[in-house]
């Protein structure tokens, strides 16, 4: 008896042990020649020595696409599901149906039930409307995160949200409560590393470890620290302040210096190069734990570069557009895979093929042993998940990516190499390797109009337009749209009000009621309404 138990142990030690380590950056507003990688020649606006030499030990992944803007990315890559399967929108945190549909099961859910430890950093941006919606309900064991699209980088105030007018109300967040003993005390993106290299350090290595760091940087408000920011200081050409940025009351850019006209493009560069660093730090943490040689890394942006100066300065050179457009500025991102667990034989690589971030849900999964069946969404009526397992592809097992056909939206599809945007779509511009010509004021200029069909394979910076050389391939994609239309979807959530129904928002009411004035869930917030699959919660 005793050794069939000793035997039962070690065989699940041994299965643990199959199961890698996982590191997820996802970065926010990362662009395509922002990072050191993707350039052809070295460009000293552009410091990326951590991010350049983990894609140089891994693959580099050239064909990686997420939605084009924040929200859809992140409910794709927590859910599973395409955009157009979970959210398409980006709302206010405050709404109900912001974010992922309450009865679908999280990423970290999947990963719990194969045995990881599972931690959350940074930017959420996928729901918050009840605390099932949250990281910890979603499933991981713990988080330091924001709701919102955006926050103060210095004393973590809301922005864009339904309590905006209220600057005391703080968007920081640990597990279940306001992070309270972190709001102001250091910029967001180092208290995120504390947090995570932290969470490296007390860790057994013999538990297999989830970490999501969902990076702020380098989405706007553009802050960061002046010693970063000096280090771009030969960065004299560009003329414009981020003025929008810059509502000095509301949210100073750097306290210590609160007067400064800040620079957008050096902003900006200097936060890509803290960013680096932060990962640098978090890798160099896992290596000092031996945990790297068992270690699965993957870095994606959430979206194309913004490219419109006064709010930001990213560029997506040589892809055309940029964030808010279906164009491949806008959808294909930096991207890598990295790490120990990448076999050795591919490391160096790049791969080409197509994968969407929602593909790493069952990606995932599989390597936590895991199905990746989400049956709380099916017997709620849910769409089912998207993702396929693109692991086999990417070790060369298979000869193609399992993705293919990409709904974008209500008019556009990507389907193997053919693109088709039938219908206005901006920021439609090219922007140069160097400045001047890398960044607009100018971010409507649109195209596709009249429609357009790109080859993104052999003309990845779509600049022949065949929709009108090509109709039998236009009318091909127009009806696999059509067809794949007819199962878009929206999150119709709506709950119960928490709050007295002389509050306007029950999102500030709760904030200020409930957490001592920080953002936080505002509906179902007795344990007993909770899905009854997550037991972590009901517990409490
Ligand atoms: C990363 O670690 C290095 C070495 O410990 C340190 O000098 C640096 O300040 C850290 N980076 C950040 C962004 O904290
Ligand atoms: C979640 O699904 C259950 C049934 O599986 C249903 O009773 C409940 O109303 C759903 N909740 C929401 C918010 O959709
Ligand atoms: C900027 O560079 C791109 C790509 O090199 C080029 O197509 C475009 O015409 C240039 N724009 C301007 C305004 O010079
Ligand atoms: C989803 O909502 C958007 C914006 O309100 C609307 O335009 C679209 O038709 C809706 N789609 C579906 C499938 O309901
Ligand atoms: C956040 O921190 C500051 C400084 O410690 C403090 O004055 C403020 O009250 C805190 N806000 C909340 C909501 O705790």
């Amino acid at each position: 008896m005793r050794s069939l138990t000793r035997l039962l142990i070690l065989s699940n030690v041994l299965l643990a042990l199959a199961k890698p380590h996982i590191l997820f950056v996802l970065v926010d507003d990362l662009g395509w020649a922002n990072v050191g990688f993707n350039l052809e020649e070295a460009n000293p606006e552009v410091v990326t020595p951590n991010l350049d030499s983990l894609v140089a030990s891994g693959i580099h992944l050239k064909r990686h696409y997420v939605h084009k803007a924040c929200t859809p990315s992140r409910t794709s890559v927590q859910s599973g599901r395409l955009p157009v399967h979970v959210n398409s929108v980006v709302w206010d945190v405050c709404n109900d149906n912001t974010g992922i549909p309450y009865n679908m099961t999280g990423l970290a859910e999947k990963m719990k039930q194969g045995g990881y430890k599972t931690h959350f950093a940074g930017k959420w941006d996928a729901g918050m409307a009840t605390p099932a919606h949250t990281p910890h309900g979603r499933g991981y064991d713990t988080s330091l995160n924001f709701f919102g699209h955006k926050n103060d980088f210095y004393s973590q105030s809301n922005i864009q949200t339904c309590c905006e007018e209220d600057q005391s109300i703080i968007d920081f967040w640990r597990t279940d409560r306001g992070a309270s003993d972190a709001n102001s005390t250091d910029y967001s993106e180092f208290l995120y590393q504390k947090e995570l290299v932290g969470i490296v350090e007390r860790h057994d290595p013999a538990v297999p470890l989830f970490l999501f760091y969902a990076p702020h940087v380098a989405h706007e408000p553009l802050q960061v620290p002046r010693a970063y920011y000096d280090k771009f200081n030969f960065m004299t050409d560009d003329e414009s302040t981020c003025s929008r940025q810059t509502v000095k009351e509301l949210h100073p850019i750097d306290p210590a210096h609160p007067n400064l006209e800040y620079k957008c493009r050096q902003q900006y560069a200097a936060m890509i190069m803290i960013m680096d660093e932060v990962v640098g730090n978090i890798t160099g943490a896992l290596k000092s734990k031996n945990m790297w040689e068992n270690t699965l890394m993957i870095l994606s942006s959430d979206n194309g570069g913004p490219v419109h100066l006064p709010e930001n300065a990213a560029s997506n050179w040589p892809l055309r557009g940029g964030k808010y457009g279906f164009f491949e500025g806008g959808i294909r991102v930096p991207a890598f895979v990295a790490g120990g667990y990448v076999p050795s034989q591919l490391r160096g690589t790049s791969n080409s093929g197509m994968i969407h971030i929602a593909d790493w849900y069952a990606t995932l999964s599989k390597m936590a042993q895991v199905d990746p069946t989400d049956f709380r969404a099916a017997n709620a009526g849910l769409p089912k998940i998207d993702s396929l397992d693109v692991w086999p592809f990417l070790v060369g097992e298979v000869p193609e990516s399992p993705r293919d056909v990409l709904p974008l939206g209500p008019t556009s599809l990507l389907w193997g190499q053919w693109k088709l945007l039938d219908g206005l779509q901006y920021p439609s511009f090219w922007q140069g390797p160097k400045y001047p010509n890398s960044s607009s004021v100018e971010p409507r200029i649109g195209a596709c109009q009249d429609g357009c069909l790109f080859d993104v394979v052999s003309d990845p910076t779509e600049q022949r337009n065949q929709f009108h050389a090509r109709p039998d391939l236009v009318a091909k994609l127009r009806s696999r749209l059509q067809a794949e239309k007819a199962h878009f979807f929206n999150n119709s959530d709506s709950f119960p009000r928490s709050c007295p129904s002389t509050e306007e928002h029950c999102a500030c009411w709760a904030a200020r009621q409930r957490y001592g004035n920080f953002l936080g869930p505002f509906a179902m917030l007795e344990a007993q309404e909770l899905p009854a699959e997550q037991t972590w919660l009901r517990s409490k």
